[in-house]
């Protein structure tokens, strides 16, 4: 049995938060900001709506798409590292506003790298037999976390929030392969304690470095090589960090998402948010084979190769 998506929804908060914007509060410029990362606006979640609020919306969307109805969930992995709480999870909360009364519910806490980390695991499940249909929710609300004094970090984050249905899809469609890790010895470099707290260009080195490795051992995992690659959904966290894994794929800039201008970093949010924008502009198509990648706090990182469809 093989594992697949088989239905994705989004949900961006309505507020723009622009460079311009940000100018006006620190000491930055739109053009630092842009030239150093890409970004150019973010989208903040307002008091009246925390994580789960957010993950909600994208989860209803998501089973529409699928036609999945709430009781027929067996799981929900909620990738994030805001949730409304320690605990209960933001899992639990969506099961109890799902309505989704058979599933099992957890949070996975594996930063950036959340959502392949939940993708992988909602895979074992299903290819197993044990479970049909997987809810994974990557959605964040950095903005409650990130520190609005510190222009290191505060420039760089949004909120949002993307889910994903999966479940049993064809042979040969699914995940093919992937490759999760993990180096505590890095946690010093990207942490929360009140707020985030980050070494720029230590994060910098690692991530170009292990988004293009993970992206080619994906590949070769799966008995594929570069040149069979169709599109590459990249973590977007900085459009330098994306344009490395890019290359080292030697992809055209055409099949790379990018959605980091719009949204900054989402974190765990942000491969499933770019997917569904790509799926809306009919840049992935039945059959495609997509590479996703991320990496993230500490440290974590994870890819999967894909062929679309069911
Ligand atoms: N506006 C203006 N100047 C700034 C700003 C800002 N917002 N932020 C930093 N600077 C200054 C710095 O203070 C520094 O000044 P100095 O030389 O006088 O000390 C200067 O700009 C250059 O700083 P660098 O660190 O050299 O800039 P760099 O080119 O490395 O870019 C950046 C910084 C964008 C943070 C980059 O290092 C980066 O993207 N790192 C990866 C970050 C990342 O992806 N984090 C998310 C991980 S995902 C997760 O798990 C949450």
């Amino acid at each position: 049995m093989n594992a697949g998506i088989i239905g994705v929804g989004r949900f961006i908060p309505e507020n723009i938060v622009t460079n311009l914007d940000l100018e006006k509060q620190m000491d930055t410029s739109d053009e630092w900001i842009r030239t150093r990362t890409g970004i150019e606006e973010r989208r903040i979640a307002g008091d009246d709506m925390d994580t789960s609020g957010l993950g909600y919306r994208a989860a209803k969307k998501a089973l529409e798409a699928a036609n999945v109805a709430p009781e027929e969930i067996d799981m929900i992995l909620v990738a994030t590292v805001t949730p409304d709480q320690p605990f209960p999870s933001v899992a639990c909360m969506l099961q109890d506003k799902l309505g989704a009364k058979k599933a099992a519910a957890m949070d996975v806490s594996a930063a950036c790298a959340g959502f392949m980390y939940g993708m992988v695991t909602a895979k074992q499940f299903i290819e197993t037999g044990v479970y049909k249909n997987v809810l994974i929710v990557g959605v964040e609300k950095l903005s409650k976390v990130t520190d609005w004094e510190d222009r290191n970090t505060a420039v760089l984050f949004g909120d949002g929030a993307g889910a994903v249905v999966m479940g049993p899809v064809s042979e040969g469609k699914g995940i093919l392969s992937f490759e999760l890790g993990s180096d505590g010895s890095g946690g010093k470099y990207l942490y929360q304690d009140t707020h985030i707290r980050m070494n720029g260009r230590e994060v910098f080195k690692f991530a170009v470095r292990q988004m293009g490795e993970s992206s080619v051992n994906v590949l070769e995992k799966a008995g594929l090589t570069k040149e069979d690659v169709d599109f590459l959904i990249p973590h977007q966290a900085n459009i330098r960090i994306m344009e490395a894994a890019r290359q080292r794929l030697e992809l055209p800039v055409e099949k790379m998402s990018k959605t980091v201008h719009k949204y900054g970093n989402t974190s765990a949010a942000s491969i499933p948010i770019s997917m569904v924008e790509e799926l809306e502009a009919g840049k992935i198509k039945d059959g495609d084979l997509i590479v996703m990648v991320g990496f993230g706090g500490g440290l974590t990182w994870g890819a999967i190769a894909m062929r679309w469809g069911k």
